[in-house]
């Protein structure tokens, strides 16, 4: 679908390349989630990103970590996490952190936060040493003026994103489908066809080759009614939904 141009009031979107995402809220407040912001694709000078108020990762591998912790002691971002991501984040040196779990949500900066299930694993890599990182995760933001997004992570399809959509009803979806770690757009199509989404952001392709799922394959495997709900996100480029 043709993105709009910026307003006041909406919910802001840019994407910085891989899973990468900067959500600016009604309310003004800025999200970062799963902030690998020297990524391939990323805009140069990304990782000066300012001002951050919450930081959200899906999980402990490095391409989501990414710039987490350098990014939350500049900014003083609040970082949200599964508890045992926030327990490693807090032994590093990060102060501003707010573990959670599965099925609780947070109220903070005037958004609702929820952490949902994802199928993946977690472990945290630093430097070829693996430490174990709880579970992946999703999220589902509920912003200032009740539009919903849901933050799929790292996964593969799994059937309760159904209830995700039944119980929260995203508007907006950003999901996998490089595929070979996570969906491809065979699946990604399917999770569409569970969520409805109204807007549906592609995320972890083109990084590298092997994430090789493009936004035309996923539209190829979507019904006519849901193909236009595909967004053309460019790196660094900003659109409001
Ligand atoms: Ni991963
Ligand atoms: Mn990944």
């Amino acid at each position: 679908m043709k993105a709009k141009k910026f307003q006041k009031e909406k919910l802001s979107i840019t994407w910085y390349g891989h899973s990468a995402f900067l959500l600016k809220a009604p309310g003004g407040k800025s999200v970062l989630i799963d902030p690998w912001l020297d990524n391939p694709r990323a805009p140069a000078g990304a990782k000066e990103i300012a001002p951050v108020d919450l930081i959200l990762l899906t999980h402990g591998h490095s391409d989501h970590v990414g710039n987490t912790m350098e990014i939350a002691r500049r900014t003083k971002a609040t970082v949200i996490a599964i508890y045992e991501i926030s327990l490693y984040l807090q032994e590093h040196g990060v102060s501003t952190v707010q573990g959670m779990n599965k099925g609780g949500t947070i109220r903070i900066d005037g958004l609702k936060v929820t952490m949902v299930d994802a199928r993946h694993s977690s472990d945290i890599d630093v430097g070829g040493t693996v430490i174990p990182g709880g579970e992946p995760a999703g999220f589902v933001i509920e912003f200032e003026n009740g539009f919903r997004a849901y933050h799929a992570g790292d996964t593969s399809l799994f059937g309760d994103m159904k209830l995700i959509a039944e119980l929260y009803k995203p508007q907006l979806a950003f999901l996998p489908i490089g595929g070979l770690y996570t969906m491809d757009p065979r699946e990604a199509a399917y999770a569409c066809r569970l969520l409805k989404p109204s807007h549906i952001a592609c995320m972890h392709y083109g990084t590298f080759p092997v994430l090789a799922g493009t936004p035309t394959e996923l539209r190829n495997n979507l019904p006519p009614a849901l193909k236009k709900h595909v967004m053309e996100l460019v790196p660094g480029q900003p659109v409001a939904v």
